[in-house]
């Protein structure tokens, strides 16, 4: 069956069959020239207020127990001082243009830390040429309506870029031009109540989440190696995989992080064969459970795919293959930082549906 789904995918066929009406999300650019408070009004031209509203919303509910979500209002709002610029200033920014409470934004912005599952793929052609894929999968169908492609520009000019959520101040896929690419993969599942402590522990232990480690390295990182260190070494808040693409052959791997550090770092090893990496949600050298078939499904169609013809295109068509891309994938970006204008996301109004 893989097989001949494989070879529909050569042809350009399975998308079609798989997927239903993939669509290109709004881009939005974010001046880090402006202060932190104002930098994200240009969201308020693409989204209407309520609608982001409902949806902060709604995430909350499905994510913190209602009590809990009471219960933590007025330490979130006592704790408020110790997150660090330019997040607190961004935060503090939407919470008064969008209408709702700090803690509001606060906890929304903690909550995408916890249920992302996703694929990520870094690959390497005949050429030397490096390609890096990732599928986001949430179980909020809400957050496809609220993706967004956005630009943070430096001097009018790019500095880096990402795909994010609408009021969401960190990144979980972004690129720094012509230096490297970052997806991040949830590692194991949390709780709430591991994710509170998490929470605090950011705070007060000045722990990065981990979707302002990729913002940060993106921000601040000169080359591949640079940004492998800062992703391998500095203090999150809670277990995670990076996913790191480069702009010279050889330059892709996967780091597993613990909080403190590095558990585990994989790169591509192309002399020997191993052209790709792929990372779900469970460590490498484990096998994952058997009910998630993600993992070898996206290999099989890797080596279908071959190195000879791996690109942008076939990278996609392998990240659009169920259970690769399911119900619950929100959006595909693939990227490569040799070419940083091809940077493409795609957004699955219903994830991907079984065909067999
Ligand atoms: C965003 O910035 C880029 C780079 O400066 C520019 O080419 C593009 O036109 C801008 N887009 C919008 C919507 O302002
Ligand atoms: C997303 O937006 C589309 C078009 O505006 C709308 O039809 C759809 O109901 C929205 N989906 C959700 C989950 O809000
Ligand atoms: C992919 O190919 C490699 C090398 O030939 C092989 O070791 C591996 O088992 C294959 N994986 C899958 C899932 O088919």
């Amino acid at each position: 069956m893989v097989q001949s789904v494989v070879l529909l995918l050569l042809l350009g066929l399975v998308p079609v069959v798989l997927c239903r009406a993939e669509f290109v999300p709004p881009t939005v650019n974010i001046s880090l020239d402006e202060d932190p408070e104002v930098r994200w009004m240009p969201l308020l031209k693409i989204f209407d207020i309520e609608y982001l509203k409902k949806a902060g919303a709604e995430v909350i509910d499905t994510t913190v127990p209602k009590w809990v979500h009471h219960a933590i209002i007025p330490v979130v709002a006592a704790l408020e001082k110790y997150v660090p610029q330019p997040y607190a200033g961004e935060i503090r920014g939407m919470a008064s243009y969008f209408g709702g409470s700090i803690s509001d934004v606060i906890i929304l912005n903690f909550a995408y830390e916890i249920s992302a599952f996703c694929t990520s793929i870094v690959a390497q052609d005949k050429n030397g040429h490096v390609y890096h894929g990732r599928n986001l999968d949430y179980p909020h169908d809400v957050l496809r309506n609220l993706t967004i492609d956005i630009i943070f520009l430096k001097n009018g000019e790019v500095a880096y870029r990402g795909t994010s959520f609408a009021g969401y101040v960190g990144l979980w896929t972004g690129q720094s031009p012509n230096k490297f690419t970052i997806s991040g993969d949830q590692r194991g599942t949390e709780h709430w109540w591991n994710w509170w402590k998490n929470v605090v522990s950011a705070f007060l232990l000045q722990r990065s989440p981990v979707s302002w480690l990729v913002r940060e390295t993106l921000a601040e990182a000169e080359n591949f190696q640079d940004a492998v260190m800062r992703l391998s070494k500095i203090p999150i808040i809670t277990g995670v995989y990076y996913i790191v693409g480069g702009v010279r052959a050889g330059e892709g791997v996967v780091i597993t992080r613990d909080r403190a550090g590095p558990a585990d770092i994989w790169p591509l090893d192309p002399v020997n064969g191993e052209w790709f990496r792929v990372e779900t949600n469970f460590d490498h050298w484990r096998p994952p459970p058997a009910r998630d078939h993600r993992r070898d499904a996206a290999k099989k169609a890797l080596n279908a795919t071959g190195q000879d013809h791996i690109n942008m295109d076939t990278l996609y068509q392998v990240l659009s293959l169920y259970p690769v891309c399911n119900r619950i994938t929100v959006y595909t970006t693939t990227m490569s930082a040799a070419t940083p204008e091809k940077y493409k996301t795609l957004v699955r109004p219903q994830g991907c549906i079984k065909t067999d």
